[in-house]
Formats: structure tokens, C-alpha cells, sequence
């Protein structure tokens, strides 16, 4: 039987349970994906401290336009099973990879990173929060929507298309000193998008 949760907006006191969950994910997804010396370096601790950031001037919640749900499922251990954030496309990666002008341009609300607890994969929280997420973009005034994802990531790739994603574009990613091929993946028309989910 699915799993019962519900998404509401995140606020500070859910970053461990964020960065717990977020951390496994990785550990279990993205081997093959990202190199086994850059995944070595990544804490719990450290990825909570990335999010809270976001929160540090804002009391309890995320910053104005920049949307952060959590997908919640009470009774778990951590019953934070899932989570989605982003806000205004950045023109550049925390390493200084330049993102394509015309894409920037083009596609201002983007979506920055989107995570499910790895054993609840395939259970509809991911299409939950990427709707949710949606629905915030169109609550800010945007009718589209961009995001990157490492072009070896086939299942994050599967799943963007499922929801009628459509690939815009390409820029490396450095992490760790490594630069990863990425594809843009952006939404036209959000509008047309919450009919079909
Ligand atoms: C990508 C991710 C968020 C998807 O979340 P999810 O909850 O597993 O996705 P859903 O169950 O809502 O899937 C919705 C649809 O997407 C497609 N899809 C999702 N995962 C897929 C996969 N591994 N292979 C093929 N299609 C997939 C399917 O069409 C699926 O519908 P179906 O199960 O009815 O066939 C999740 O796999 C994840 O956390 N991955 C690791 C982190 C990551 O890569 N994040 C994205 C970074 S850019």
C-alpha cells in the first residue's frame, strides 16, 4: 500500500530530517552518477547547513520566490520522505559554471533540486512535490519553469520527461573539481502542465 504523506512549505526545524533523507538518497542514487570521492566528502550535516542558509533572514520560512516543500509521512523514523526548493534562475553554479544567457533569460523560475526517500522511489511523492512546486511558480506569476540535471542520470531524466519536460540546453556542472555534462530540462507552459498531473 503507498505510503500516506503530505507536502507542506519546509521550515528550519525540518533541515536535518531534510538533509538525512537528502544524503541517503544521494548515497544510494547517484553512485555512477557523481564520483565515489566527491560522494565521500558529503555529510548530513553539511547539506542541513547548505539549506539553512536559505532561512537564516527569514525567520521560519524560505525566502520570498524561492519555494522549499517538504513531502511528509508521520510514523517513519524520519518522516520526512521528500523534498523540492528552488527560486529565480541562477546565472551561475556555486563553482562559477556559467549558465547559458538565452536559457537564463528565457526560463526566470527554476527548479533547484527535488529528492525522495531512495526505499519511497516510484511511489508518486516525487510528481506530488514537482506539482506542488509548479503550482508555486504560477502563484509567483511564472508560467514556466527550468531545471539541470547530470545527463548520466537516466532515472531523474525518465522522470522529468514523464512530466512533459522537454530538454533546452546543456552546461557543465563542475563538483569537486570535476566537470559533469548536464541538460537543461524546462516546462513551457505550467498551465498546460497542471492539467495533466
Ligand atoms: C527523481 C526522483 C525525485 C523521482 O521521484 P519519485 O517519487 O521516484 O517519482 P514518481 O514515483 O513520482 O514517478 C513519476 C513518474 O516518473 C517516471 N519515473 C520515475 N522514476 C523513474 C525511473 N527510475 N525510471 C523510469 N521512469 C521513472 C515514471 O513515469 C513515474 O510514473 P510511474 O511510476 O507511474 O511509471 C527520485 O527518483 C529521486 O529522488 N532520485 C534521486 C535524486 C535525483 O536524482 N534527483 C533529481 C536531481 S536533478
Amino acid at each position: 500500500m503507498p505510503q500516506p504523506f503530505h507536502i507542506r512549505p519546509a521550515t528550519p526545524a525540518d533541515m536535518p530530517g531534510v538533509a538525512s533523507m537528502q544524503h541517503a538518497c544521494w548515497m544510494k542514487a547517484y553512485p555512477g552518477v557523481l564520483d565515489d570521492s566527491f560522494l565521500a566528502q558529503l555529510s548530513p550535516e553539511g547539506i542541513a547547513g547548505y539549506h539553512a542558509r536559505h532561512f537564516h533572514e527569514n525567520g521560519n520560512h524560505a525566502a520570498p520566490g524561492m519555494p522549499f516543500f517538504v513531502a511528509e509521512a508521520p510514523g517513519r523514523a524520519n518522516p520526512i520522505i521528500g523534498m523540492v526548493r528552488g527560486g529565480p534562475t541562477r546565472a551561475e553554479s556555486a563553482a562559477g559554471d556559467t549558465v547559458p544567457a538565452e536559457i537564463v533569460a528565457r526560463y526566470p523560475f527554476e527548479l533547484f533540486g527535488i529528492h525522495v526517500a531512495h526505499d519511497l522511489h516510484r511511489s508518486g511523492v516525487g510528481r506530488a512535490l514537482f506539482t506542488q512546486y509548479a503550482r508555486a511558480g504560477q502563484s509567483l506569476g511564472h508560467n514556466s519553469l527550468v531545471l539541470w540535471v547530470l545527463s548520466n542520470n537516466a532515472p531523474a531524466i525518465a522522470f522529468y520527461e514523464s512530466l512533459g519536460g522537454k530538454p533546452v540546453g546543456s552546461s557543465p556542472l563542475t563538483l569537486g573539481g570535476k566537470a559533469y555534462p548536464q541538460t537543461a530540462y524546462a516546462w513551457s507552459d505550467l498551465v498546460h502542465l497542471r492539467r495533466m498531473t
